[in-house]
């Protein structure tokens, strides 16, 4: 089995562990995602019953992800085999599933590259709608800025744990943040901000309806990154003494905050009901051509997408490296570079599904809508559900209470109750939600 156990990497302290861990959570999800699933479900009532599947079930996921990848330091695969025989398969979907996200997540980055040159250099012109559909449905310029993106990202990935992901997230993670309080200063100093803010944080329960759940709960896994193994890997990198639970509720507090405040400044744009995915790209930049100094704040928010998309993208290639390197025995370089290879394929066909390729058509579905609801819909709670049972049912309890409380930092009072969660809340609540989601989906194609 695992050769390069003996001589894994791993981050240097504890607050590396958290840097890399919020820049694997913090992402598209928060920035780009988070704003316009809250705008299309009703705003504030829509941010309440995510909160809460952000504290009842994403939490504990996280927290019981950690767990399994710090105890068993390995690759998601070896770490589900490891605390149970027979169970790698759980860590292969993961793995998967995490690969097929990468295939339509770098095509975003790859925008959030271009549209950062071209506010930089002023060059998206008036016609906002115009340069984004022709731009996306192009063949080779937004392929370039994606292996550009897909480029980077690998250099960081053979720099190694501590030389690559760890020193890439401290430096992107602060800059990130940076950006994102000048940027919300910015916003909140409009005064028109100030009012679209309330109005959107108002809650409107009359819009939410099962389906709100549904979108609440694929959008808190999705955002805490759970299930697919990219978590499990970084927590097999803590250092011993990392208290996981205090890491898991930093990680959770982080992103929680960053998709809020990256609510209100798109909403404080007054763009709530422009609608969907094309919100970040079309709606504000848009915004940002009539601020004073426009071009400096729509290059700050650019870049901004794109720190936040390159530290989730880090997670989610060395959760799927990591299984060539320790399970198939290559060194980094190589197990690296396949990975990449694959990607390049994979995001080439997802980003020419929206152009060339458009007609071609799966379930009614162009390639990168469905990589990003096969995965959304059924992967997520799929894999939230096995691993709440794999968790809370399968793996030796006391082993999985030694290292929460004696390892993890979790005391005797509070572990029933992230037990309790894993045990039945997650799988029950999670698969309700997943079989009315499925029945409202396929009523939907
Ligand atoms: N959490 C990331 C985001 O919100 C996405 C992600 C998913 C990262 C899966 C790693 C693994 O954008």
């Amino acid at each position: 089995m695992s050769q390069a156990t003996t001589k894994r990497g791993g981050f240097g302290g504890k607050l590396a562990a958290i840097l890399a861990a919020a820049g694997s959570a913090i992402g598209l999800g928060n920035i780009w995602r988070f704003p316009y699933i809250t705008s299309e479900n009703g705003g504030g009532a829509f941010i309440l019953i995510y909160l809460g599947c952000i504290l009842l079930l994403g939490l504990p996921l996280l927290i019981a992800e950690f767990a399994v990848g710090h105890n068993s330091k390995c690759n998601p695969i070896d770490a589900y085999a490891k605390l149970r025989k027979g169970w790698g398969w759980l860590g292969a979907m993961g793995i998967v599933s995490v690969f097929l996200i990468m295939g339509y997540y770098f095509v975003i980055s790859g925008w959030t590259l271009n549209y950062t040159i071209a506010s930089a250099t002023d060059s998206i012109g008036s016609d906002f709608g115009g340069f984004f559909s022709s731009f996306t449905t192009a063949t080779w310029r937004p392929l370039i800025y994606t292996y550009l993106f897909i480029i980077a990202n690998h250099f960081i990935i053979v720099g190694g744990v501590q030389g690559g992901i760890e020193k890439a997230s401290k430096v992107m993670m602060p800059l990130l943040f940076a950006i994102l309080i000048i940027l919300a200063i910015y916003s909140l100093w409009l005064p028109e901000g100030r009012e679209a803010l309330t109005n959107v944080f108002t809650p409107d329960f009359s819009k939410v309806s099962g389906s709100t759940f549904l979108a609440a709960m694929g959008q808190a896994f999705f955002t805490l990154s759970v299930g697919m193994g990219a978590m499990l890997i970084y927590g097999s990198y803590f250092k011993d003494g990392t208290k996981i639970a205090g890491t898991a509720i930093s990680v959770v507090s982080l992103d929680t905050l960053v998709a809020l405040i990256a609510a209100v400044i798109i909403f404080s744009a007054g763009v709530e009901n422009e609608n969907g995915p094309q919100l970040a790209f079309v709606a504000m930049p848009k915004v940002f051509s009539t601020m004073p100094l426009g071009n400096i704040w729509a290059t700050l928010f650019f870049l901004l997408l794109g720190l936040a998309a390159l530290s989730s993208t880090i997670s989610m290639h060395e959760a799927v490296t990591s299984y060539f390197v320790e399970k198939r025995g290559m060194s980094r370089n190589k197990g690296a570079i396949i990975v990449t290879v694959a990607t390049i394929l994979l995001a080439t066909a997802a980003s020419l599904s929206l152009g060339d390729w458009s007609d071609f058509k799966i379930a009614g579905m162009n390639i990168f809508s469905l990589l990003d609801n096969f995965t959304a819909i059924v992967m997520l709670p799929l894999l939230g559900i096995l691993t709440a049972i794999f968790v809370g049912w399968l793996w030796k309890s006391e082993d999985m209470k030694a290292e929460l409380t004696a390892q993890g930092g979790v005391d005797k009072a509070t572990y029933p109750v992230i037990r309790f969660l894993l045990r039945y809340v997650c799988p029950v609540l999670v698969s309700v939600v997943f079989v009315f989601g499925i029945i409202e989906f396929i009523k939907n194609l």
